[in-house]
């Protein structure tokens, strides 16, 4: 008998995450936007841990629009800052700032620093058929002296992960996902609905 595919919606509003989701998890489970379900919420996040806030917005969209969910939070931890910026890895250069606020802001603070080693963590929390679910996926690598690279969004011009010699920006989509903390997160997802 066909095995009958369940709906989550992914709740972001990230084209560059839906597409890879959509890619990760093809013929698992249909996956739906926010806008798929007519959400136009500003969804808070306002935890201090990336499990955390992952958990809010999977729950928010849970419990107002009744929709099994998945979301995620990711942190970009660098070494020389202590792991910042970290959960504030969005917010690093300000509440409104842009990405290439946040890259010159981190360019700025590592200017003088040698140890560039960083990681980003993604944590992906999952609410289906009424539990909760956490999966964790890490890359490691180091930052960058100056952009390299117009690929990807976020820190990815500055990002160059271990055993390459290209930042993520520089790499072709499918190339980053197969190695990236997402990527990583998304896989262990994969994996438990085939297993389920
Ligand atoms: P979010 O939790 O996905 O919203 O990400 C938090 C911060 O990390 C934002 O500034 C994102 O742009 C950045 N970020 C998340 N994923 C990536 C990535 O794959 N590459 C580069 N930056 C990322």
């Amino acid at each position: 008998m066909e095995k009958c595919i369940p709906e989550i919606v992914f709740a972001t509003n990230n084209p560059h995450k839906l597409e890879e989701a959509r890619a990760i998890l093809s013929g698992k489970v249909k996956v739906l936007s926010l806008a798929d379900i007519n959400c136009h919420d500003e969804i808070p996040e306002t935890a201090d841990t990336l499990e955390g806030n992952a958990l809010i917005k999977a729950h928010w969209v849970k419990d107002r629009y009744g929709f099994d969910c998945f979301a995620d939070d990711t942190g970009l931890m660098v070494e020389a800052l202590h792991g910042a910026p970290g959960v504030y890895s969005a917010r690093f250069a300000g509440e409104h700032c842009s990405p290439d606020d946040n890259i010159a802001l981190l360019l700025d603070k590592l200017k003088e620093e040698i140890n560039r080693e960083a990681r980003f963590v993604t944590v992906v929390a999952l609410i289906f058929e009424g539990k909760e679910y956490l999966f964790e996926g890490e890359v490691k690598g180091r930052i960058a002296n100056e952009h390299c690279g117009k690929s990807g969004f976020g820190y990815d011009p500055v990002f160059i992960p271990e055993n390459s010699s290209l930042s993520f920006a520089e790499m072709a989509p499918e190339d980053k996902n197969a190695i990236s903390h997402r990527g990583r997160a998304m896989t262990q997802f994969a994996d438990f609905l085939d297993n389920r």
